[in-house]
């Protein structure tokens, strides 16, 4: 889809994936404790996904926490778990007026079940909006969800559901938690980090890659622009030749 931005004919990626980083930074640098920086975050998330869909990109898929997290200070984990479940809830009513469809993705059973139940109810409720799809990924790592999936798929082969010679790509994309999400576009780190720190590493095959210096919590529409446009400076080939 083009859309005309500032005065330039742009292409609006499909779906943008962004790794939300330097909120412990942002906390920093004004002396606040980091989980200040986590609630100015999620005060972003919520605006960015107004600015995604005014843009016209229509899959958005965020990394709120990793695999990896589990190894922070307590008091961050419990302070992380408490802010999601506080969307998670306060989504319910916002994504039925902006017409938002809401999922998550990740090991969800690892997750307590106060998390996982309102996780499932914001799932449902959202369920039929056809606006913006936001996916947030929690308790999501790329070489956990792979693992998961071969899992999946060893058991598909033991029940005959499908022969090993049968399996190629899209069935493989088919057991993997965003086997309804198309593959990113763009991915966008903030933070200044040029790491793809396990994130969607399968789904990224052929992605576009845009870092910014720019902290997660003061990313906002202009920055979103500045990716956009990046990405419209890109000559993707899919590792063909251009015509
Ligand atoms: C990375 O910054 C950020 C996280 C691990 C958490 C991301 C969570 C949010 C943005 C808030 C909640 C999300 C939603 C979907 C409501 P960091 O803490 O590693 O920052 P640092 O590298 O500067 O320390």
């Amino acid at each position: 889809m083009k859309k005309s931005i500032n005065g330039h004919e742009l292409e609006i990626p499909n779906h943008v994936a962004i790794i939300m980083d330097g909120n412990g930074r942002w906390a920093k640098k004004r002396f606040l404790p980091r989980n200040m920086g986590h609630v100015e975050g999620a005060k972003t998330v919520e605006q960015i996904c107004e600015d995604a869909w005014d843009l016209g990109i229509k899959y958005l898929t965020v990394y709120a926490f990793s695999t990896e997290n589990w190894k922070r200070p307590k008091s961050e984990v419990d302070a992380l778990m408490n802010l999601l479940n506080k969307y998670l809830v306060d989504s319910i009513e916002r994504t039925s007026k902006n017409n938002m469809r809401v999922r998550v993705i990740g090991d969800k059973s690892k997750l307590s079940e106060d998390l996982q139940a309102n996780i499932a109810n914001l799932e449902k409720a959202s369920s039929v909006n056809d606006g913006l799809q936001f996916t947030i990924a929690l308790n999501y790592g790329s070489r956990d969800e792979i693992t998961r999936a071969i899992k999946n798929i060893a058991n598909d082969v033991k029940a005959g559901i499908v022969n090993p010679e049968d399996i190629d790509e899209s069935y493989i994309s088919s057991r993997l938690d965003t086997f309804d999400i198309p593959d990113p576009d763009i991915m966008i780190r903030t933070s200044g980090e040029e790491r793809l720190s396990n994130w969607m590493l399968w789904q990224l095959a052929y992605a576009e890659f845009y870092f910014t210096d720019c902290l997660w919590p003061d990313f906002n529409k202009d920055e979103l622009i500045k990716a956009i446009e990046y990405y419209n400076c890109r000559d993707r080939r899919y590792g063909g030749v251009k015509g």
